[in-house]
Parts: C-alpha cells; sequence; structure tokens
C-alpha cells in the first residue's frame, strides 16, 4: 500500500515541537525539575526539556529552536568538525600584541574545561547551566569580530566557507582550554577533526598558528593592533562562578508523556537508584560524552538516558607510588592532562606513550566530551570496535573497577570485565599501575588511512618486563584490528620469557610464530588480512628496531624503530600583480571572508522558515536488478511526528530530476519499478523533525519481484572486469578511434603494455545536498544548493506540472559543489518541493551524508589498458590507449568524449596514425557517475602521465627525460619544464634520494613529476544585471553563475570596481536567482566565474557610456551618478556572455613532489610539493593560489585515501560515512607546500584579461605523488630481493597497497 495520512488528521493529533517549545528567560519561575537552564552567547535561556524529544541534540536545539545558524552540521556522527561550539569556563584575558608570536597573558590560569564540543553529539539534556559559545557569538558585525574570524579571513583561510565557523571554534576552545599560550605545534595537532575540502588548509593551518606564542607566521598589518581574544570569564548563572562543565541544576528525573525517563544523579547510590527503575526489557543508556554514537548508532528504543557528568566519584583521579586511578568518566582531554602531570612520577614514564596514543583517538572536540568508560564500554557492546583505550589498557594490565550495585564494587582484569555478562554493571574507574622504567619497556601503535581522526587498522601495545639481565620476566603483546577474540599473542609471550627480547635466535622464532598467530577476519570494508597480518608483525619487529641497543641493530635497519616523524608544516606561494589594472590583479581579501568566519555567511539550510516546517527523509530501495511491487508505508505513518509519504504515483508531471531536454537521460526521483542501485529513493517521508523522518523512513517496506535469472550484479567496474572478459552489454563504446591500426613513426626498441586503475571519488562538500521549498502566493521559493539553476528550476516545474515563472529559485551560495550539485541534489529539491506543494506548507530536506553517498554517483572510475612502442632513447613512437569509465547505471555527465578524450594525449607530440585512443562507458548497478573536480581530465592526464612513467621505467631513464623527449618543441612546456626541474633541483634531490634509500632499508623516499596541458572551453551562457544606487553610488550585482568558494564574486566585484572606476568597497554582489540569473549555464568546468566576470564587464561599460554624458572632469563617482539619476539615466543594465564571445585556451601547469614512505607499515609523508601554474593574469591571486592548493590536496586525497568498497551480493556501498571514507585532513597535505602562479604569453582573445581558470587543473597535477611512491617502493623492493618490475599503483593507493607492494617477507624481520 502506498499510503498518505491526511495533512489534518496529523496537525490535530499532535501539534508541532515548535508550539509546544517554550524558551524562557532564566528569571521565569517554571518547574525546575522539567527544565533546564543554560546561556548562548550569554542569553540565558530555560527550556522546558518534556516539550522536545529526549535525545535532541544540542545542534538541533542551538539551528532549529534558537534559531543561530552560525554552527553548520554535515556528518551527524563527529567526523567533519562543521559543528563545533564552545562550552567556555573563561578564566582570563588573552591579547594578541606582536606580529610574528602573538600572545602575551596576564595571568595563569588552571587548564579546568574542555572547551570545544561538537553538538551534533551533545545532547541538549546534558547541558544544563553550560555556557555555550557559538561562532556568532564570538564576533559578528554588530558586536565586532573575534581576532581568530579576522585573522582567518584576512589570510585566506575560506572558500566556501561552510567549514569556516567550526574551524574557529575549534581554534577559540583550544585557546580556552590552553589559557591562551599555545604552541604551533599544538594548534597544527589540534584539528584533526575538521575537515575542508576546499582550501588544502594550508591558509586554515597558518592563520591558526599565528596565534602561537612561538609563531613565525607574518599577519596581515590589520591583525597585529592589540586585539583582545575576548577569553573572559563567563561565569556560571547559577553559581556566579567559572562553569565547571558538570553541573546537574536541581533536576534529578524526568519522566516524559512517552515513557522516556532522564535521570541527573550526583552521587553513585542516586546513579543506582535510577538503574533501580530500568526493567529487564528496557534499554537504557549512562550517558558520558555520547560520542559512541559517532561510531556505533545510538538504539532508538533506549527508554531511561542517566546523565553520568554529576557523579563526582566518576570524575576523579589519585596517583599513588605504585597506581594511578582514573575516574571511569574522566574525558579522554582531562585524562591526557592527567597523563602528562603524573609521566613526571617515577614508575610513570610510560604515562607519555599513553598520551601519544590518545592524541591520535577520535579528534579534540570528541576527546574533549568521550570518556574512557564510554570508550570500553563500546568495545564490551562491539567487540570488533579496534578500540585505542583498551588494547593500550590491556597491555598494562590495567584493572577494571566496577559496581553490580552499590555496595558490590569489584576489581576484575578488563578481560573479566569485557567477558561479564551482567546487563548492568557501572564503571567507577581503572587503575594504572607504575612501571617503573629500569624494569620495563611499553611502547604502543595505532596505524590509520591518514594521519588523524581516523580508527586503527591495527593497533597494537607491548609491554615487556625485565629482569636484571635483561631478560623477559613477562610479556603482554598485545594486537587490536585482527578479529574480535584475538588480542594477545599468548604464544609469543610466553616464548619471550627468559631471553633478551633481542637475540637473533628468539626475534627469528618470533616472527615465525607470530605470521601464523595472526589470522585476521575478512569482513569489508576493513583492510585486507595480508595487510593487516604482515603490519602487525611489522609493528612488533618495529618496536624491537627500536628498542635495541645500536649495537644490536644494523645502522641501515634502525630507522625502521621510529614512526614517521611530521615536522611543522608551511608553504610558500609566489604571484605577481598589475598595479596598473588594480583592484583587479590585486591580492584582495575574498568578499564574504568576514561573514563566512562569523557564521553570518548564510546557506542553504539557514533559510529561516515559520514553525510549521516539515523534514524529509528517502525511503531506499534495496534489491538491485528486482522491481518493486509493493510499498507499505503503514507503518512509518503511525510513527510519531509523521506527515506524509509520497512516491512516484504521487507525482503530478514526469519522475526525473535530470532534464532531457538539457541533454540528460530520464532517472526517475523516485523509483517507480526496476531498482537501479541500492538505496535508490523509492519515496520520501515528511515528518516534523528531521530524525523523526529518518526513523519512520526505516519503517518502511518494499516488497520486490524477483530479478530476472540472466541479472548479475556488478556494482563497480572492478566487478565487471573481475572475471576477465566483461558482460559486453554493459560496455558502450562512446569514443572510439578511427585508427584500425597504429603506423609506427618510427620502428620501436621495446613494447611497453600496462593496465593502470583509477577509482571513483565522492566529492565530499561540507554542505549536504539542500532544498528549503516554501510555498508562496500561486507558486514555490526554492532555495536549493545547486550550481544550475536552469535545471533545478525546469525538473521542479515539469515534475509538479508547473510553470518555470511559478518556481522561482534562490541562491545565495553553496558549501561547495565540485560537480555533485550540478544535477544530483535535484532529487532532493524535486523531493522537497512536491511535499511543499502537496502539504502546503515549508519543506526542509537536508539529505544525511549516508543517503547522499549511498544516492549521489561519484567521480568515473577509470581503467586503462595500454600498449605502447618506444625507442630507446623514450620517444614513443605508437600507443594504443583503450580506457573504461564507471558511468554507473546510465552515462549522464560523461567525461569520456570529452575532457577524457582531450587531455589523453597531455603534452606530448602524436601524429594522426600514431596514437589510438578509445573511451567506453561501463555501465554498473551503481548511481549514475557524475562530474567531479577535473571531470575526465584527472583522468586523461593521469592515464597519459602513467604511460610516460612506466615506459622511463622499462627503459631505465630518467621520468623527465622521457618526457622532454615526448613533447613537441614548440611547445611552450619544451621550455618550462627544464626550467622548472632546474629551479626545483630535481637531478640533485633525486641523487640525495638514492643515498638516504641505499642506506635505509625500512624508511624510503621518492620524487615524482607531473606535468599537466588542461583545456579551457568556453560554452553556454550567463546573465547578469549591475544597478548603481544614486542615494550612494554603491553598486548592486547579481548573475546567474553561483559562488561556490570558487571565489566568484571577489572576482566579479574587482572586475565591477575596475571597469567602473570605483573603489572594491562600493560594490556588493548579491545572491544569484532564476530572475537575473535566467537560464543561466551551469557553474562548472571551470568557466563560471570568467564568464560572469566578462558578463559583468560588458555591462559596466554600457553603464559608463550612459553615465560619460553627465560626468565632469574631477567630478566624483557619487556626483556623477546623482547627476545621472536627476537626468533620467537609466543606472540598471543587464547583459550576458555567451559562447563565442571569448577563445578558448590552454592551461599549463608542473607539480614535482616528495614523499617518505615507513616500509613496515605503508604510511607516508609527502615531505614537499612544488607547483607552477600558468594562471595567466591572475585576476585576484590570493584566491587562484587558494584554488590550485586545494583543488591540488582533493586531488592528493583521490589518490591516497578515498576508498570507495561496494558490496559485491547486494550492491551496498559499505564506506558510506566519515568513519570509514577518508578525505585527508590537516596533517596529511605535504609538509612544505610551494606554489607558484606564473604567467605565460596567450593568444590574444583567450580568456578573460588574460587570466586563466585555476578551480579544477591542478586536481591532475596531484598523481606525481604515486609516482614518487612508485619509486619508494622500487626501492624497497630491490632490498626485498625482488626482480624489477612495474607497479599497478592508481587511484587510491593506500597504506595497504603500498605494504602489499614492499615485497619483504616476515622472515626478513631481523635486527642485523
Ligand atoms: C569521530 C570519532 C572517532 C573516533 N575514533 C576513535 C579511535 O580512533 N579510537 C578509539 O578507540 N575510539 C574512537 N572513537 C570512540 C570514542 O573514543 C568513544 O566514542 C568515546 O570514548 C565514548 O565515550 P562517551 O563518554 O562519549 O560514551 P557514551 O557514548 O556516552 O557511552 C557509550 C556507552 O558506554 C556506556 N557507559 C558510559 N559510561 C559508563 C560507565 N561509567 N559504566 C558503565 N557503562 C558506561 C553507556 O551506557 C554507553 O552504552 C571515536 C569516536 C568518534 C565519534
Ligand atoms: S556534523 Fe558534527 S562533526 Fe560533523
Ligand atoms: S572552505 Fe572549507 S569546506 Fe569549503
Amino acid at each position: 500500500m502506498v499510503g498518505q495520512r491526511p495533512y489534518n488528521e496529523v496537525l490535530n493529533q499532535k501539534p508541532s515541537v515548535e508550539q509546544r517549545l517554550s524558551l524562557q528567560l532564566v528569571n521565569n519561575t517554571r518547574n525546575i525539575t522539567m527544565s533546564t537552564t543554560f546561556t548562548i552567547n550569554g542569553q540565558p535561556y530555560t527550556v522546558d526539556l518534556s516539550d522536545l524529544p529526549p535525545d535532541i541534540t544540542l545542534n538541533t536545539f542551538i539551528r532549529e529552536h534558537a534559531q543561530l545558524t552560525a554552527t553548520k552540521f554535515m556528518c551527524l556522527e563527529g567526523g567533519c568538525g562543521a559543528c563545533v561550539c564552545a562550552v567556555s569556563d573563561g578564566q582570563s584575558t588573552w591579547t594578541v600584541n606582536s606580529v610574528r608570536s602573538g600572545i602575551s597573558r596576564s595571568s595563569a590560569p588552571e587548564l579546568t574545561t574542555s572547551p570545544a564540543v561538537l553538538q551534533c553529539l551533545k545532547l541538549l539534556n546534558t547541558c544544563a547551566q553550560l555556557e555555550i559559545v557559538t561562532c556568532e557569538g564570538l564576533g559578528n558585525q554588530q558586536s565586532g569580530y573575534h581576532p581568530i574570524q579576522k585573522r582567518l579571513a584576512k589570510m585566506n583561510g575560506t572558500q566556501c566557507g561552510y567549514c569556516s565557523p567550526g574551524f574557529v571554534m575549534n581554534m577559540y576552545g583550544l585557546m580556552e582550554q590552553h589559557g591562551g599560550r599555545v604552541t604551533m605545534s599544538e594548534v597544527e595537532n589540534a584539528f584533526g577533526g575538521n575537515i575542508c575540502r576546499c582550501t588544502g588548509y594550508r591558509p586554515i593551518l597558518d592563520a591558526m598558528k599565528s596565534f602561537a606564542v612561538d609563531s613565525n607566521i607574518l599577519v596581515p598589518k590589520e591583525c597585529v593592533d592589540i586585539e583582545d581574544l575576548g577569553l573572559k570569564a563567563r561565569n556560571c548563572p547559577k553559581t556566579g562562578r567559572a562553569c565547571q562543565g558538570r553541573c546537574n541544576g536541581q533536576r534529578s528525573k524526568l519522566i516524559y508523556d512517552d515513557g522516556h525517563q532522564w535521570y541527573w544523579p550526583s552521587t553513585m547510590a542516586e546513579l543506582f537508584e535510577a538503574l533501580d527503575n530500568v526493567e529487564d526489557s528496557d534499554e537504557f543508556m549512562l550517558v558520558g560524552g555520547n560520542t559512541a554514537h559517532g561510531v556505533y548508532r545510538r538504539s532508538p528504543d533506549i527508554k531511561h538516558f542517566i546523565d553520568l557528568s554529576g557523579v563526582e566519584e566518576l570524575h576523579q583521579h589519585r596517583s599513588e607510588r605504585d597506581k594511578l586511578i582514573l575516574g571511569a568518566n574522566l574525558s579522554l582531554t582531562e585524562t591526557m592532562e592527567i597523563l602528562r602531570s603524573t609521566s613526571k612520577q617515577p614508575g610513570f614514564e610510560y604515562l607519555e606513550v599513553l598520551w601519544n596514543h590518545i592524541d591520535l583517538v577520535a579528534n579534540v572536540p570528541v576527546r574533549n566530551s568521550g570518556t574512557l568508560a564510554g570508550n570500553i564500554l563500546t568495545k564490551k557492546q562491539h567487540p570488533e570496535f579496534p578500540s585505542d583505550i583498551f588494547i593500550s589498557f590491556e597491555a598494562l594490565d590495567v584493572q577494571v573497577m566496577a559496581l553490580k550495585s552499590i555496595g558490590d564494587e569489584r576489581e576484575m582484569s578488563l578481560e573479566q570485565f569485557l567477558k561479564d555478562s551482567d546487563r548492568i554493571f557501572v564503571v567507577k574507574a581503572f587503575i594504572l599501575p607504575a612501571y617503573p622504567k629500569d624494569k620495563y619497556i611499553y611502547d604502543s601503535y595505532k596505524i590509520m588511512p591518514r594521519a588523524q581522526n581516523a580508527h586503527a587498522y591495527v593497533n597494537a601495545a607491548f609491554l615487556l618486563e625485565l629482569d636484571f639481565d635483561s631478560k623477559v620476566e613477562a610479556a603482554r603483546i598485545c594486537f587490536g584490528g585482527i578479529r574480535p577474540d584475538f588480542v594477545h599473542a599468548s604464544a609469543i609471550e610466553e616464548l619471550m620469557v627468559g631471553h633478551s627480547p633481542f637475540e637473533p635466535n628468539l626475534v627469528q622464532q618470533t616472527f615465525s610464530k607470530l605470521e601464523n598467530l595472526i589470522k585476521p577476519d575478512e569482513i569489508l570494508p576493513d583492510a585486507s588480512p595480508a595487510y593487516r597480518s604482515m603490519l602487525a608483525c611489522g609493528l612488533l619487529y618495529k618496536f624491537l628496531l627500536k628498542h635495541a641497543s645500536m649495537a644490536e641493530v644494523s645502522a641501515k635497519l634502525k630507522s625502521g624503530g621510529e614512526l614517521l616523524q611530521r615536522p611543522l608544516s608551511s608553504g610558500l606561494q609566489l604571484f605577481q600583480t598589475q598595479k596598473s589594472t588594480y583592484p583587479v590583479t590585486q591580492a584582495v581579501q575574498k568578499l564574504e571572508g568576514m561573514i563566512q568566519c562569523s557564521g553570518e555567511a548564510t546557506y542553504m539550510n539557514d533559510v529561516l522558515t515559520t514553525s510549521n516546517t516539515v523534514y524529509c527523509c528517502f525511503v531506499g530501495a534495496t534489491k538491485v536488478g528486482a522491481t518493486i511491487d509493493q510499498i507499505d508505508a503503514s507503518e512509518a505513518l503511525q510513527h510519531p511526528g509523521v506527515v506524509a509519504f509520497y512516491t512516484a504515483k504521487d507525482i503530478p508531471g514526469t519522475n526525473t530530476f535530470c532534464e532531457p531536454s538539457f541533454g540528460y537521460d530520464a532517472e526517475e526521483i523516485f523509483c517507480s519499478g526496476f531498482v537501479r542501485h541500492s538505496e535508490q529513493p523509492a519515496g520520501v517521508i515528511v515528518a516534523l523533525t528531521a530524525d523523526q523522518a529518518q526513523r519512520a523512513a526505516k519503517l518502511v517496506k518494499i516488497s520486490y519481484s524477483n530479478p530476472s535469472s540472466d541479472f548479475k550484479l556488478q556494482p563497480s567496474l572492478r566487478h565487471v572486469f573481475s572475471s576477465g572478459t566483461p558482460d559486453p552489454s554493459r560496455i558502450l563504446p562512446l569514443a572510439i578511434s578511427k585508427l584500425q591500426e597504429i603506423t609506427f613513426s618510427d620502428k620501436p626498441d621495446v613494447e611497453v603494455r600496462g593496465i593502470f586503475e583509477m577509482g571513483l571519488q565522492y566529492h565530499f562538500t561540507m554542505e549536504p545536498q539542500t532544498t528549503v521549498a516554501i510555498p508562496f502566493e500561486d507558486g514555490l521559493r526554492i532555495y536549493s544548493a545547486t550550481q544550475w539553476m536552469d535545471q533545478t528550476q525546469s525538473v521542479i516545474a515539469h515534475a509538479l506540472q508547473m510553470k518555470a515563472k511559478d518556481v522561482q529559485l534562490q541562491v545565495r551560495r553553496l558549501g561547495g559543489g565540485y560537480g555533485c550539485k550540478i544535477s544530483r541534489g535535484n532529487q532532493v529539491a524535486c523531493a522537497a518541493s512536491l511535499a511543499a506543494n502537496k502539504l502546503n506548507r515549508p519543506v526542509r530536506f537536508v539529505q544525511s551524508l549516508e543517503s547522499m553517498m549511498d544516492c549521489n554517483g561519484k567521480r568515473w572510475a577509470c581503467r586503462s589498458e595500454y600498449q605502447c612502442h618506444v625507442k630507446s632513447n623514450g620517444r614513443i613512437v605508437g600507443l594504443s590507449n583503450d580506457f573504461f569509465e564507471d558511468a554507473g547505471w546510465n552515462t549522464n555527465e560523461s567525461p569520456v568524449q570529452g575532457h577524457s578524450t582531450f587531455t589523453a594525449a597531455n603534452c606530448y607530440e602524436f601524429t594522426d596514425s600514431n596514437f589510438k585512443l578509445s573511451g567506453h562507458a561501463v555501465l554498473t548497478d551503481a548511481p549514475s557517475s557524475t562530474w567531479c573536480r577535473a571531470p575526465g581530465s584527472v583522468e586523461g592526464i593521469a592515464m597519459m602521465e602513467n604511460i610516460i612513467e612506466h615506459v622511463a621505467f622499462e627503459i631505465q631513464k630518467d621520468p623527465a627525460e622521457v618526457r622532454l623527449a615526448n613533447i613537441s618543441k614548440k611547445s611552450k612546456m619544451a621550455t618550462v619544464l627544464p626550467d622548472f626541474l632546474k629551479s626545483r633541483e630535481y637531478y640533485g634531490r633525486k641523487k640525495e634520494i638514492e643515498t638516504h634509500n641505499a642506506s635505509n632499508r625500512w624508511i624510503k623516499r621518492g620524487l615524482g613529476l607531473s606535468v599537466m596541458n588542461f583545456p579551457v572551453i568556453y560554452i553556454g551562457q550567463f546573465p547578469a544585471t549591475v544597478a548603481i544606487y544614486h542615494v550612494d553610488g554603491t553598486v548592486v550585482v547579481t548573475h546567474g553563475g553561483i559562488e561556490m568558494g570558487q571565489g566568484m564574486n571577489t572576482k566579479v566585484a574587482q572586475v565591477a570596481a575596475y571597469t567602473l572606476g570605483i573603489d572594491l568597497s562600493y560594490i556588493k554582489v548579491e545572491s544569484s536567482d532564476t530572475l537575473n540569473g535566467a537560464n543561466s549555464m551551469v557553474t562548472g568546468y571551470a568557466i563560471g566565474s570568467e564568464s560572469v566576470c566578462y558578463a559583468v564587464r560588458k555591462i559596466c561599460e554600457t553603464l559608463n557610456g550612459r553615465l560619460k554624458p553627465v560626468k565632469k572632469a574631477r567630478a566624483s563617482w557619487v556626483d556623477t551618478v546623482e547627476a545621472a539619476h536627476a537626468q533620467s539615466i537609466n543606472l540598471v543594465a543587464s547583459d550576458h556572455y555567451k559562447t563565442g564571445d571569448m577563445q578558448n585556451y590552454h592551461v599549463l601547469g608542473l607539480a614535482l613532489s616528495e614523499v617518505e614512505m615507513d616500509v613496515l607499515t605503508g604510511n607516508i609523508l609527502i615531505r614537499r610539493v612544488d607547483i607552477l601554474e600558468d594562471a595567466g593574469d591572475s585576476l585576484s591571486p590570493w584566491i587562484d593560489v587558494g584554488q590550485v592548493e586545494g583543488a591540488f590536496v582533493m586531488g592528493l586525497g583521490y589518490w591516497l585515501s578515498e576508498l570507495l568498497i561496494y558490496e559485491g551480493d547486494n550492491g551496498r556501498l559499505l564506506t558510506n560515512r566519515t568513519w570509514n571514507y577518508k578525505p585527508l585532513g590537516a596533517k596529511d597535505i605535504p609538509i612544505d607546500f610551494r606554489v607558484e602562479l606564473v604567467h605565460s604569453q596567450r593568444p590574444s582573445g583567450a580568456g578573460f584579461m588574460g587570466s586563466k581558470t585555476t578551480g579544477e587543473p591542478p586536481c591532475c597535477l596531484a598523481v606525481s605523488v604515486i609516482f614518487a611512491l612508485q619509486q619508494a617502493l622500487q626501492s624497497a623492493r630491490q632490498d626485498a630481493g625482488l626482480t624489477r618490475e612495474w607497479l599497478r599503483l592508481g587511484a587510491p593507493t593506500t597504506p595497504e597497497t603500498l605494504l602489499i607492494n614492499a615485497g619483504h617477507q616476515v622472515a626478513e624481520f631481523k635486527l642485523k
């Protein structure tokens, strides 16, 4: 049955949350047991908790009820940092007073609180008495901006700005936590939990590090005046004293109408009284920080929530001579502070190692809330969880103090505790023994896919007790991430006893036994058993290498004992400007930088709506290849708050979110029959809250008829090619060479064949797919995060059988697009519009991360099969390249015939007859693949660069020389490349690397080069309007492009100011909409900014023409405008840019990447990257440098860490969360990151004002990193005694790929 409950019925049954919510000033007298009091940005709130859901988060409250929108959200699981706010205790005021270092302090406060927390995990019911500070509270236009906001904006630290409030608040929290005294390395270490997809982090880190006491970073003049950091005491509204971060006021218990119960005990006795209410069938939770929800979702059936924050006993610690007792619910941050101070006591030196390990757990805000017991209980509930606290505690033989009832306290080992099956068991404390350093050796390890904020592939901790003779008395050798039932390598622990751990014989026996002992399970998406086994052995080997004396280890092996040491990162940015065209080419601050950093910049989900707004969630079909028979939503419709459910049958017009008249194949808004991919939306649930919609969506039942017997599920390119002979019906030849055979241009000496594979990439915009649809008079007002208003307007109108005039869109800005908001967001837009239209009330649809990753197509994965014929000097005389790109289930947005083909020869010279290129689309059972930053070009350039590298390898020539041998002498690259090699000391550094590699067995280095010739092709049209106000001469521009972080609006303003001859401060760029931007082309293909600038210049020239007759010599701009107005001259003009107005051009670029690889773990450091890009006369150099850095780092993520895994049996995407999909973080970027923008001669008429695009091309240069890794690996393999052989590295080349290809055997693990 497909159903919808009548709207009135639902409405009458239950008033909306908003209707019942009361926010009152603290002085109001309300039933104290039902309400909670806190302040947000100094404003006191008293909230009647019983009016709100029992598990409402602080994020939902702040955004939807307090209507403070500076704080964003994306993942809702602690993995992105968009929602950071501060819970402040305020101790003293800090001032910034020097250009270089920055901070002076007026007192030396104690560290008492952990201020930065994630709103998406913090439950409102644990916020009593807290002082909450959000980004708009820190600084804003009215009260003035905060120094952190100012520096981030002025130091070019924002692009789309969606992540910026999170970064600001994380920094603010860090400063608060450390009393304003932070070092550069503490700052650089603190942003592991904040993802920025746009900037590449370098400018953000610079801005933040400039506040450090040891800062050497130059800050702009305007930021160096004495600035008050505002870390002021904000006292508790209740006590009048500094907030202690935990306080439960006078409440002790709250029973909700629906039976939910909350308790706020302040003693153990009260805690057990609360537990007495828990019936056998009831689910309950002892609430620590509620962060485990970010890993394993909390059960929706929890009836009893017991807040532990008020139970003082759980937060105490005590150190004695032989033990340290840590209260169970100390936060991980508090624990780290205690560890650091206690490590100075004899016997506790090892706590420094534990500190370092916990520093790698999650991220700062999670550690500020998450507790020790919460972590250990997560391990108890989910034995497969690779807990770092558990593995460390287990090796250290930490004892657990736990209570089954108030008088029944027990001390037991962790192992016993985990095995205990009693449901009610309160952990009170953990006891850490002293381990005197002359008798014990302790170390621990955590190996992850990126530097921070990732769970371990494998973690390990080793404790050896030695006798007076340095022989092992006892050993604890523990590994995590192997199997739920495997922790101790018991056989090794026994084997070691009585021996020196470094005895050659023992070492040999240890590793031959260990390899057989470690048998990891095979569960996707975890890394392969082979990798985890090798890694585990490698970690024990590392431990031995580190702790053996120099005499016991040969020099070449010794460096294997250390983990890679990452120094502080830094960058260099070089560009030229031309004063004659200022503000064009001037390095100006981004127009909206300041309001992005304060959170005042609005994104689509920040549009405020009336209180009857409803929320949406897709219901996904799961049986791929089958046909939907029936959809039964009856149970979902009974779920509290559910308003409606719609399917394909409810769509009055066409059921497609891609417009055929725009050249697309139709793609259904709601699946009406055949299921194309897992989680394909089959309907939408509409409810009073987003949480209710999410929960109800899971209750919808879909029945299917069976797939036909010849349907074989193949959700990815790898599945299609796994059989060797792919199903021909899945291969579509889209760009086939007309050549039958290639004709060699000379007689070849060598043939080089190979296969090169690149995976999918998810865009990972920080702003989710979002649409707010509001019925207005006889139409709809749509606020949609779209890169293409024209198409979004069109599909909504067609789906609803409305006229385009009645569907008006407005787009202020996007929080990142990278291609995924060109058409993919239309599915959300159509569903929201349908609901708004049917229900006649505002609808807000923010797609969840899982749903976006499940439903939105990704970058086209690509497989290149090549056959190359070369002379021994490296000159290619013939090349065939058959490439296959993963289309998903249809070929919409295909780069095969476009940029993949256009870029596949890159900079190299071929004739018409010696290069045969054939491109195919491959149909898979996955969402239709889509444009993703530099679509097709990343693949095209990488295919060719890989061939060059492979050729160089086979003929044993330097890859730079092979490039030069194939670049046309007429090409600009023929001169740029040798200069680049010289200025970047390519040959000298290569030699140094060879010397390093020859003397280091386990740490290898490599240097990788890439060159690029990126074609820019102008298409489409972009209208714009410029209005001059006679009142004061200020100017507003609107246009059909979309500002999404690429700095379009700043460039537009610069061009308008230059053309009109006025100061930049006169110009404002307003929202894009479907009135002034009607019929606009998609903003993409890297041409949007230039095209819109072109239109704006044309308009400004028209206005100049109109002003000319009234312009008097030496008259001011304002006077001229006023004179024109007096004569009724039209001060508003519109025009547009169209195809043909500007000529196409190419962008040249080069990159040189130097890497270091730990052969025993597969982890890497990017030691240095040099990028040189031809940006023409950059319109706005800071923006273009930012685009180059950001695009390159997004490319690095593609090549190194972003792994998408589909399950072959059901087509499910297994990596659809921040928990398992890993774009690079702040400590993964190049340590030394140098970017130079150069200007090269261009054909006249090409581009706009001599500028060139920067948003996409640098993404194509990141492939250099895998060539550097190839070199490092080859050295490792040579040492392993393997024959020389080219390795098929592709995207992504993860630590697993590297270790597996390094070629060593465990038997090789010797100390000498
Ligand atoms: C983004 C992210 C990344 C992470 N990365 C890592 C990582 O790399 N390594 C790692 O080890 N962990 C990681 N974690 C897990 C993190 O350490 C835990 O979420 C945290 O420690 C849980 O503590 P909590 O207080 O928030 O627990 P809660 O979520 O509040 O509670 C979790 C469970 O513990 C129970 N509980 C809490 N206190 C007690 C008590 N005193 N007695 C009995 N039961 C109790 C609760 O009933 C509940 O069942 C990560 C978490 C997130 C969100
Ligand atoms: S939304 Fe809270 S961390 Fe991502
Ligand atoms: S500026 Fe950081 S995500 Fe866009």
